[in-house]
């Protein structure tokens, strides 16, 4: 199959480059899922921007820069806020249905934040901003969505016009026909999302495997900064609530985290108390917990009037509803849960990657924008600015592009084994467990050497595997978890101080000058983008 641009990810970031390209473009959109099936959809808090008078660019910059621990690049920080407003103008071009007020828009608040500057759609601001997203899609006739078609590896050729290597489609694993077929383009965008699901316990959907983080780095792309995995505080805690995240809106409307003895604890943590950067409450709450070894802590909301709730958290409402929870008269039983990645593959303001003609947009990406800890409510506005940018710089170049010369075919000998499902399902538990043992909240030197030693063991079999099971998803998946997981403990490992979501017992303080952790892949594909400036940093 052939078209002018490949997009890998049909969340906020790829859909929104999709809508943005122009229109005599041919576009495929893939989706591993479910269209919908991305974190996107999940996303409740909403989207920060710059959107009232009382706000300013500086004041956005600047916790972004704070929540960063000293990490963040200032020019991508800078470059981001200020295309905040219009980024949220486009949306509500678009039809998305954010909460009203009197005057305008509702704006909330999240932990960072010295303003209220969270535009929402009540709790459910995926929910409204993809549906917005997939109906314009849809609409489209120049763009075709693949659902159910997972991207497995990247092609890439050499580049005689730039002497390097140039990306030139995905082989991709058709779950529905079972076979594996060759999506070619002359330009591929990587929206593929987070990797949390590297971890045992994650507020992310079930696809959160890091594969185009995993895809870029086998093309040769360089990641960066992957130890910052972030983790969302107040996830619920109930035997039967996957995965559910509790709104850090609620934080912002004043809900207090309790002991199970009824006490607050936040304010010997920070002096913004429940309002500190995530980072600062997850650990505080990991702390309490082994303190008093209890299995949870409490959000608690309800001083405020069932009305407010009812209006404001519908969705949090009813779905701690459905576990017998009633929010405006009793604590929510939370725990913390890996929730963002924060390092990924290496893109300038253009979303370019360091393979020519290979874009990286949304949580998949590193920007420079999120440091050390992403603030809250950054990412979905990450995703939107990026697409636009990417899409200009995609406009701009690709009617001077070749086609692309035909890839060799899949290699389609391999075979299935009875053996092979038992096997997939224990690395999965296997990875994900000692992920979260030793690579979770507190880290040390012993833990990850231990990670170091297990990830090693798993990689070699995984590889087994792979190169003569039948590729299936969750074959292709897991493979792809073990090598973010990989990229994870080495650049924990090679960060000697505590800073933002790494937290070293054996390191505890920051070093004097803070400094990304750069991975360069064996077979580095040589464009080299030079990621925002770190001029500024603090
Ligand atoms: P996603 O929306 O995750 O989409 C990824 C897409 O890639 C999916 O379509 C998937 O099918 C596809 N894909 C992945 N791998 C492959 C493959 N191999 N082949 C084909 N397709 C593939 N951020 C905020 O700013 N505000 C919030 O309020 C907020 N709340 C959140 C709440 C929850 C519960 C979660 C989980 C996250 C939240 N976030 C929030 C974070 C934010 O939602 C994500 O960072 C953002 O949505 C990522 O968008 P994306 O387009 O990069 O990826
Ligand atoms: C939330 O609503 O708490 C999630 C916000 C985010 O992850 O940015």
């Amino acid at each position: 199959m052939k078209f002018d641009v490949l997009v890998i990810g049909s969340g906020a970031a790829g859909l929104s480059l999709a809508l943005s390209l122009p229109k005599h473009l041919q576009i495929a959109v893939l989706s591993k899922g479910e269209l919908k099936e991305g974190s996107t959809w999940y996303a409740q808090g909403g989207i920060a921007a710059v959107l009232d008078d009382a706000d300013s660019i500086e004041a956005h910059v600047e916790d972004t820069l704070a929540a960063g621990g000293g990490l963040c690049h200032r020019d991508a920080v800078e470059f981001t806020v200020k295309n905040s407003k219009a980024a949220i103008d486009w949306l509500i071009d678009l039809g998305v249905d954010f909460t009203r007020e009197q005057q305008g828009y509702h704006l909330t608040r999240e932990g960072g934040h010295s303003h209220r500057r969270i535009i929402h759609s009540a709790d459910a601001t995926g929910k409204a901003v993809h549906t917005s997203l997939a109906d314009a899609a849809h609409a489209s006739t120049n763009i075709e969505v693949f659902t159910n078609h997972l991207a497995v590896n990247l092609c890439r050729e050499a580049d005689p016009i730039e002497h390097n290597y140039r990306c030139t489609g995905a082989y991709v694993f058709n779950r529905e026909r079972d076979e594996v077929e060759l999506f070619s383009a002359k330009i591929v965008v990587l929206a593929t999302g987070g990797a949390s699901k590297v971890y045992l316990y994650t507020s992310n959907p079930d696809g959160a495997s890091g594969d185009g983080i995993a895809m870029a780095w086998r093309a040769g792309c360089r990641v960066a900064n992957m130890e910052f995995n972030q983790f969302h505080p107040t996830c619920l805690y109930h035997p039967n609530a996957k995965s559910y995240l509790v709104t850090e809106a609620l934080r912002g409307e004043g809900a207090k985290l309790r002991l199970p003895d009824g006490s607050r604890f936040m304010h010997r943590f920070h002096e913004r108390a429940e309002l500190a950067p995530r980072d600062v409450v997850a650990r505080a709450i990991d702390h309490e917990m082994k303190r008093l070894g209890s299995d949870c802590v409490y959000l608690d909301i309800s001083h405020k009037p069932r009305a407010f709730l009812e209006q404001h958290f519908p969705t949090a409402m009813s779905r701690c509803a459905q576990f017998g929870i009633d929010i405006a008269s009793e604590g929510i039983p939370v725990v913390p849960a890996a929730h963002y990645t924060c390092g990924g593959i290496m893109v300038d303001h253009r979303g370019a990657t360091d393979l020519n003609c290979l874009y990286a947009i949304g949580e998949c990406s590193f920007t420079g924008l999120h440091g050390a800890n992403r603030m809250a409510s950054n990412s979905l506005l990450e995703c939107i600015v990026y697409a636009h940018s990417a899409a200009r710089d995609i406009a701009a170049r690709i009617d001077t592009l070749p086609e692309p010369q035909t890839a060799p075919a899949w290699d389609a000998s391999r075979v299935t084994d009875s053996d092979e499902d038992v096997v997939i399902s224990h690395n999965w538990d296997e990875l994900r467990r000692f992920m979260w043992d030793y690579v979770g909240i507190v880290r040390t030197h012993k833990r990850l050497e231990r990670a170091t030693h297990r990830i090693k063991l798993l990689q070699k079999e995984i590889e087994e595997y792979y190169s003569h099971y039948k590729v299936s998803n969750d074959l292709i998946e897991l493979r792809n978890l073990a090598m973010v997981a990989e990229l994870i403990i080495r650049s924990a490992s090679l960060r000697q101080e505590s800073r933002g979501l790494h937290y070293s017992l054996d390191y505890p303080e920051a070093t004097a000058v803070a400094k990304d952790t750069v991975i360069v892949p064996p077979n580095f594909a040589g464009q080299q983008v030079i990621v925002a400036i770190d001029k500024g940093r603090r």
